[in-house]
């Protein structure tokens, strides 16, 4: 049986959520942070709910981030993947839904190759839905993540220039970064291969910078994206050599921005191509703390679309063994 919270029935994308209801999302992954950090890293804040992780294309980071949330907010779970399942025998997504919603599920978590998946599902089926990155549409727990990140480090969000360099146009996680940061007032940017830099993205509200020098120059944060390496044989880029000495994020280039930059990155990496090792592994980079945060903002979004309160979250996550 679905529940309706702060942030409504399902989470689709950033583009409909007002800031608020960003804010409120980012303020209740803070106290369930320390969770992950106990001992023992499980409370019983979703004790009784049923939720299926619907994993319809391959992922490392939300997949497992997404369980962990949920095993440790002690909901049981349920993980399906396309292979393996009916889906390899021809059965549809609803119809797939609709035969686990039989075995009484509370949520599902969807991630889906097709631009639309999430919403599809959320309009067919009466559990809350989340979107885990449907095709090239939206990432929302990505853009979440990203935020939180920023703001750790930062202190804040609003007033930032923040650019998004690289494979625009098929990227899910830039439409979520740009929704998402626009309503905590930021300023963002995109930074890519004419190929991979689609004109609509203007009418977003972004600048548009032809050359990464430029953006290093103007930008505060870099949240460089994957260079999706199975677009290059639809002749995206020339080659990956030529992209990295274009592209890429160096140190050399780096090294002649007026401050320091941020630097997120939100894998699988492609070292060498869209960043180099030194700066993926180097003192500006928190790549590795967004995936820390990817944890506390999933249990964020899990508890606030059950119906939880940001206002009742410390209080529900109790106290705990240290
Ligand atoms: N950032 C991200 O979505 O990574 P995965 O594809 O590994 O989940």
């Amino acid at each position: 049986m679905s529940q309706t919270g702060a942030l409504g029935k399902d989470l689709v994308g950033l583009e409909s959520l007002s800031r608020e209801q960003i804010v409120a999302i980012l303020d209740t992954a803070e106290p369930f942070k320390e969770i992950s950090e106990r001992r023992i890293k499980k409370v019983p804040v979703l004790r009784g709910k049923t939720i299926v992780n619907l994993f319809f294309e391959a992922s490392t980071r939300t997949r497992v981030s997404f369980e962990f949330a949920e095993k440790r907010l002690s909901a049981d779970t349920v993980n399906i993947s396309s292979t393996g399942s009916s889906v390899a025998k021809g059965e549809t997504l609803v119809d797939t839904a609709r035969n686990l919603e039989a075995m009484r599920i509370d949520m599902v978590v969807i991630r889906h190759g097709s631009s639309g998946a999430a919403g599809f599902l959320a309009d067919r089926i009466p559990s809350n839905v989340v979107n885990a990155g449907d095709g090239a549409h939206e990432h929302p727990t990505q853009g979440l993540l990203d935020m939180l990140t920023i703001r750790d480090r930062m202190g804040r969000i609003g007033g930032l220039k923040v650019c998004i360099v690289g494979d625009i146009l098929h990227s899910r996680v830039a439409r979520s970064n740009i929704y998402g940061l626009l309503k905590l007032g930021a300023e963002v940017a995109v930074c890519g291969p004419p190929t991979l830099l689609p004109r609509s993205f203007g009418e977003l509200g972004v600048r548009v910078f032809p050359r990464v020098e430029e953006a290093i120059q103007w930008a505060d944060v870099l949240n460089v994206l994957r260079l999706q390496l199975e677009r290059m044989e639809a002749g995206y880029v020339p080659s990956l050599r030529e992209y990295n000495r274009i592209w890429g994020i160096s140190s050399e280039r780096l090294e002649k921005a007026p401050r320091d930059l941020l630097i997120l990155h939100p894998g699988p990496m492609n070292r060498g191509v869209e960043i180099d090792s030194d700066v993926a592994d180097g003192p500006h980079s928190v790549i590795l703390n967004q995936v820390t945060n990817g944890v506390a903002v999933r249990m964020a979004v899990l508890y606030l679309l059950s119906g939880g309160q940001p206002e009742k979250a410390e209080a529900a996550k109790g106290g705990g063994e240290a």
